[in-house]
């Protein structure tokens, strides 16, 4: 059975969790697409000494390795930033194109979270959902959720790197961030994290009992 559920929309919106649910419900595969662009920013980084270079990143893109996606610094803010400015680059977007739509049609039933799962990676996905909460309350979650690694942080920056990386992966010429013209929007700032859940599955639920019919 080929199943694909893509969900976008921008930082700490809930994708991971949401993502991660409806894997564990449905019993397909998850592949979160933003730790292969974080994967290429830090290490394109480390290539450089704290410059990303263009040419660099194309060539590490295209040997990423399992490896490199089980680094434990690839949830830092760093990371974060590094993952939107390679984010930018086509031959980087290029490079990992291939294997994300492998992974979206794979036998079984697939999630993936990111960006442009719906518009570019996987447009035939039988699910779509792109779900957003306001910039202050995702600045919020995700100060909470990296605050215990890092005690300097304040909520502050946490917004300013929020809208920084809202700002570019919004306005990137090449597959910015924007609803698929038939994505279901799911604001999650009222929600909480089982009520979000909840709607996704319902959403599965009901496109899976179309293709029954
Ligand atoms: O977890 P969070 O939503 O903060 O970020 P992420 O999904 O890990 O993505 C990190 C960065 O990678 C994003 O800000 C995007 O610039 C980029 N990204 C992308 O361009 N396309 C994707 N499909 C996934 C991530």
């Amino acid at each position: 059975m080929k199943f694909t559920v893509a969900i976008d929309g921008p930082a700490a919106a809930g994708k991971g969790t949401i993502s991660k649910a409806i894997a564990e419900v449905f019993g397909f595969g998850h592949l979160d697409s933003g730790l292969l662009y974080r994967a290429v920013g830090i290490k394109t980084l480390e290539h450089g000494n704290g410059i990303l270079d263009p040419v660099a990143a194309e060539d590490i893109a295209k040997h990423l390795t399992p490896e490199d996606l089980r680094r434990d610094d690839l949830r830092t803010g760093l990371a974060a930033r590094a993952a939107s400015k390679v984010a930018v680059l086509p031959n980087v977007r290029g490079a990992l194109l291939e294997f994300q739509r492998i992974f979206a049609r794979r036998d079984g039933g697939a999630v993936i979270d990111g960006r442009d799962i719906g518009t570019v990676i996987c447009p035939e996905a039988e699910v779509k959902l792109f779900v957003t909460a306001s910039a202050e309350i995702r600045a919020r979650r995700r100060f909470e959720e990296l605050k215990q690694t890092n005690a300097d942080l304040t909520l502050d920056s946490v917004l300013n790197d929020v809208r920084a990386r809202d700002k570019r992966d919004s306005e990137r010429e090449m597959s910015p961030m924007v609803p698929a013209e038939d994505a279901v929007l799911l604001d999650t700032s009222e929600l909480s994290i089982d009520a979000a859940v909840a709607k996704a599955v319902a959403i599965i639920n009901e496109r899976l009992e179309q293709g029954r019919d």
